[in-house]
């Protein structure tokens, strides 16, 4: 009933969502942004992080099928006074809604409503541990850019690897659909256990852009990191900013991504 990760989706089930995202999107350029699929239905975007593209993308995805959508901020909450995530999530299926979208600061949010509601729950983002919204989103975007081909192509994953939601589940997504995905960062910026992820790990940026058909950038995750991981800003910048320069190592064409929200520089 739930959305939680990557992990619960076959590479079949993968392809139909894009399949069947695809017949959707062409209801955003119409004059009239509207059809009935979801009449009926309650959908509550319960975000107790900040967000923007995956908050509106729900609101107006909701709308635009006609459900009924609600939204639930922690600014403005009864969270604010100590009520707990538990008690919330109680409070919101007593009005019986068919599906809670969730972002939360803590990883495994989602699996804990999942568990104790009868509704749908998608994630949304919990913590640094899964973003699959974002991953099916991305592969929709890959797709469309490399002509239905997934098997053999390369993607670059730069940047705060380590407390990255939207890595994590690239990998596992990209990884199901016959991707090789590198990943690059300082060493500090790297998980623990990274190497027993299905990805290649460099630190050099220079090595690891190397021929990709796309590169997915990531921000420094200022609101998740301890102090220290990183000497110096600048240094930083200088050894692993995407620059144009470095972009003409990868392959003629690359793609480049960002899951949002940027730094620039
Ligand atoms: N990509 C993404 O999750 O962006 P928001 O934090 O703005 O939703």
């Amino acid at each position: 009933k739930d959305l939680l990760d990557v992990t619960q989706l076959s590479k079949d089930e993968v392809m139909h969502l894009l399949d069947t995202a695809e017949q959707f999107h062409e209801i955003n350029s119409r004059p009239v942004k509207k059809v009935p699929t979801l009449k009926g239905k309650s959908v509550i975007m319960f975000f107790s992080e900040p967000s923007t593209r995956t908050k509106m993308s729900f609101d107006m995805a909701g709308k635009r099928l006609s459900a009924d959508t609600f939204a639930l901020g922690k600014s403005g909450s009864s969270l604010q006074k100590g009520e707990s995530l538990k008690d919330t999530a109680l409070t919101l299926q007593a009005m019986n809604p068919d599906i809670i979208v969730i972002r939360d600061s803590s990883s495994g949010a989602a699996q804990f409503l999942a568990e104790r509601l009868p509704c749908s729950i998608i994630n949304a983002g919990d913590g640094r541990h899964a973003h699959p919204t974002q991953a099916i989103l991305d592969s929709f975007t890959l797709r469309a850019h490399w002509n239905n081909q997934f098997e053999g192509k390369e993607l670059l994953i730069l940047g705060d690897v380590a407390h990255s939601r939207v890595a994590r589940s690239n990998v596992l997504m990209l990884n199901k659909l016959g991707v090789k995905v590198r990943l690059c960062a300082p060493r500090t910026l790297l998980p623990r256990g990274v190497d027993t992820w299905p990805a290649e790990v460099f630190t050099n940026l220079d090595q690891a852009i190397k021929g990709v058909d796309a590169v997915m950038c990531l921000r420094l995750q200022l609101e998740r990191q301890q102090a220290g991981l990183l000497p110096d800003l600048s240094e930083y910048s200088n050894t692993h900013c995407l620059t144009r320069r470095r972009l003409e190592e990868a392959k003629p064409g690359a793609l480049v991504m960002h899951p949002g929200p940027m730094n620039r520089g």
